[in-house]
């Protein structure tokens, strides 16, 4: 694989249907799994971890057909650090074009306890499986799980002996969203800067948001030097979720001046692939989420809604056209002025004088103060009593 380290462009890694999948309650079906995929591919997604074949007949089989209908995306399955997991995601990745095989093993001082292995021992055991995934694929990604949580110098000693044995992806995960974006900044410095071959091979981010800092940690690993960000649509994931891809895609875009990194993402497949997902995992896109929440364009309050309409630069840093939506959403309510009532109307069709829009506003601030959130029905229903009245 070639080293994207010193070049702008950045991998998008998606999650969705492995570290996604794993919300609680998120579970997905075999073909919504395969809608998705297509979808993800479609807008531009560099690499797709489409499941962990080992965890049930379900994922393999999932896995496989994704594998199957890819068309320009990598196609990745997890496995831990075993033979028959690395065998199994094997069998399922090799019919995608473009397959990855993806490993990890939990290299800090809390799993080693529980993996009951020294530090030698588990060396040993990422020289064996990095070697057996490598003899099978040549795209390989090692994950040491809970990097962020592991000793340094330990750190070091085992990404050397993955890049030693093949790996070609080093993937630096966040697990438990424990670091910030300065420490997750360093780290990657740290081991681009220590470890003998890192050069040779790219470095992943892989953040998840217990601490409400995901995105912000994996564009600082980005500025550090990691070339693949790996994240979720509307940020799905265990506990708080992981990097949501639509933030960093976005940021990357809106503020390239000062974060000059490339993605290849059709960005105006953002909304449509986030209302997909919403729909088939069950978890709804909450209101005042960036890019895709339902406010993320909306304007209520006059001033807002004025500026928007003379410029919508005024309010707005990203163009609503920009993640696939049509229009900015004027939300009508108490708070919004003459403006976008005149704006609004003539939208569904009523063009108004100023003596006519100064009497229905009148009307409309009256509907406002007892209505907490005004349809355009509301609105018609309106234009209709005042001529009515008239
Ligand atoms: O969060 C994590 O550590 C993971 C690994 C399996 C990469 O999802
Ligand atoms: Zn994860």
């Amino acid at each position: 694989m070639t080293n994207t380290r010193d070049q702008d462009r950045v991998l998008i890694f998606d999650t969705t249907l492995r570290d996604g999948e794993q919300s609680p309650g998120a579970t997905m079906t075999h073909d919504e799994k395969l809608e998705i995929a297509e979808m993800l591919d479609d807008m531009g997604v560099d690499i797709i971890e489409a499941g962990f074949p080992i965890a049930s007949e379900g994922d393999f089989e999932a896995v496989r057909d994704i594998a199957r209908q890819s068309k320009t995306s990598v196609i990745c399955g997890l496995a831990r650090a075993n033979f028959k997991d690395i065998d199994r995601a094997w069998e399922a990745v090799q019919h995608a074009a473009r397959p990855r095989i993806h490993t990890f093993i939990g290299t800090s001082p809390l799993h080693r306890e529980i993996t009951k292995l020294t530090q030698d021992e588990m060396v040993e055991r990422i020289e064996a499986t990095v070697t057996h995934a490598r003899n099978l694929c040549d795209n390989v990604q090692w994950s040491p799980m809970d990097a962020t949580r592991t000793e340094h110098d330990y750190l070091c000693r085992v990404v050397e002996i993955a890049i030693k044995c093949g790996a070609t992806t080093i993937n630096i995960p966040d697990t438990v969203g424990y670091t910030a974006p300065r420490e997750s900044a360093d780290l990657i410095a740290m081991l681009l800067d220590r470890v003998p071959g890192a050069d040779e091979v790219v470095f992943a981010t892989h953040c998840h948001n217990d601490l409400g800092m995901a995105t912000a940690n994996a564009l600082a690993a980005v500025e550090a030097g990691a070339r693949q960000i790996e994240c979720t649509i509307n940020g799905l994931g265990e506990r708080a979720g992981n990097t949501a891809l639509e933030e960093v895609v976005m940021a990357l875009k809106v503020r390239n001046d000062i974060m000059p990194f490339a993605t290849g993402i059709d960005t105006t497949r953002i909304m449509g692939i986030s209302r997909k997902v919403a729909a088939v995992s069950g978890f709804a896109v909450q209101y005042n989420k960036a890019i895709v929440g339902k406010n993320a364009f909306a304007h209520e309050s006059g001033i807002h809604q004025d500026g928007v309409l003379k410029n919508a630069e005024t309010f707005e840093i990203m163009r609503p056209e920009d993640i696939g939506l049509t229009a900015t959403n004027l939300v009508m309510g108490k708070h919004s002025g003459r403006a976008a009532l005149r704006a609004k109307l003539k939208e569904l069709g009523f063009d108004l004088g100023d003596n006519q829009l100064n009497d229905v506003f009148v009307r409309f601030k009256a509907l406002a103060d007892r209505k907490k959130e005004i349809y355009d029905d509301d609105l018609i229903a309106l234009m209709r009593d005042s001529s009515a009245d008239e």
